[in-house]
């Protein structure tokens, strides 16, 4: 069986890809990403020589018809597993326009390929950010409005809509999953976790959003990909699967907790100006998922956290020349 896995040199994606290749030992992968600052071929170091014709790499647009075309000729896919996504809603805020571009042109030239060269299963990887801000009470279920908020959580819900409408129309077995907020290694150090674990290690200041009261509903990325497989294997086409591991934390309380456990002075935190349309809180109901493919969370947030900071300190070579270049 081959997979289609896109924007595998991103976070998630390249932790899905280690996944896989070490749990699932008959599946062989093509790996297609265009590189933007936000993937690094390092995040997969050692995957090419230690797997050998179980891994292939494509630097490819996921927007360019041609380009896909040319990589599902190559084989027969059983899946595409779709990652690559432009993904930082500040950035999206900045310059919306290449959020259009990636996660939704991008998405429906995946799907309509996909369609074209008979591939069987196609999942969208898509975020809890779709459905918008709770209030204090409350969780998102699969039958939550659309809400977004963010250029970036428009442009994720837009291609929900495609995805969802290549089932109803083509009859295409297209999946779903909208994930809680991940956290784990090889994270770029734009979002929250590892941008305040490196400043605190660089004893620069954390700057924190408004209040600092936001919350956020986490998950570890391995439990995040256990699930993508459980719903890639067994999942029912056309449906939506929530991922979420009932971890709810107030931003400011997190930050606390990573000076602490880096034994760093409260004082690096300053408050600044709050981020525009900013989500005050996330949670995510993930029962479908639990009750239907029989998927809970292995990590704990104590541990999870306390082995990503762990896993900062040891790989400083990968972070600071990423900071360097990006901040
Ligand atoms: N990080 C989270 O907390 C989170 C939570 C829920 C869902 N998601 C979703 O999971 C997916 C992966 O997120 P991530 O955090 O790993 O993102 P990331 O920014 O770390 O990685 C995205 C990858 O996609 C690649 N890419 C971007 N544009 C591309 C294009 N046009 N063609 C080919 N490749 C392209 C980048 O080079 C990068 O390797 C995204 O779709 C995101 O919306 C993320």
């Amino acid at each position: 069986m081959r997979i289609l896995v896109t924007g595998g040199c991103g976070f998630i994606g390249s932790n899905f890809i280690r996944f896989i290749l070490e749990h699932y030992k008959p599946e062989f992968i093509t790996n297609v990403d265009v590189l933007t600052y936000a993937g690094n071929l390092s995040n997969l170091q050692g995957i090419a020589e230690q797997n050998g014709e179980r891994y292939e790499f494509f630097k490819v647009d996921i927007a360019n018809q041609e380009a896909i075309d040319a990589v599902l000729t190559k084989h027969k896919f059983y899946a595409i597993v779709n990652f690559a996504a432009e993904s930082h809603v500040d950035r999206s805020i900045d310059s919306p326009l290449n959020f259009i571009h990636t996660n939704i042109v991008g998405t429906e030239i995946l799907l309509e390929s996909a369609r074209r060269h008979g591939v069987k299963r196609f999942v969208q990887v898509s975020t809890d950010e779709v459905y918008g801000s709770l209030g204090s009470e409350g969780r998102f279920t699969e039958n939550s409005p659309l809400a977004p908020s963010s250029p970036y959580s428009a442009s994720k819900a837009g291609a929900d809509l495609l995805a969802l409408a290549a089932y109803r129309t083509f009859g295409q077995e297209v999946l779903l999953t909208r994930c809680s907020n991940n956290y784990g290694p090889y994270q770029f150090p734009e979002k929250l976790i590892p941008l305040m674990i490196t400043r605190a290690l660089s004893d620069e200041p954390l700057s924190i959003y408004g209040d600092g009261r936001n919350i956020r509903d986490w998950i570890h990325v391995e439990d995040h990909c256990r699930a993508i497989l459980a719903v890639l294997l067994e999942g029912k086409p056309g449906s939506v699967y929530n991922i979420g591991a009932d971890c709810e934390e107030e931003n400011i309380d997190l930050v606390r907790n990573i000076l602490k456990i880096l034994k760093k002075p409260e004082s690096l935190i300053e408050y600044v100006e709050d981020r525009l349309g900013h989500d005050r809180r996330y949670a995510i109901d993930s029962s479908r998922l639990r009750s239907e493919l029989d998927w809970k969370p292995l990590h704990t947030f104590s541990q999870g956290l306390e082995q990503t900071i762990t896993w900062y300190i040891e790989n400083r070579e990968w972070w600071e020349p990423l900071i360097k270049t990006n901040r």
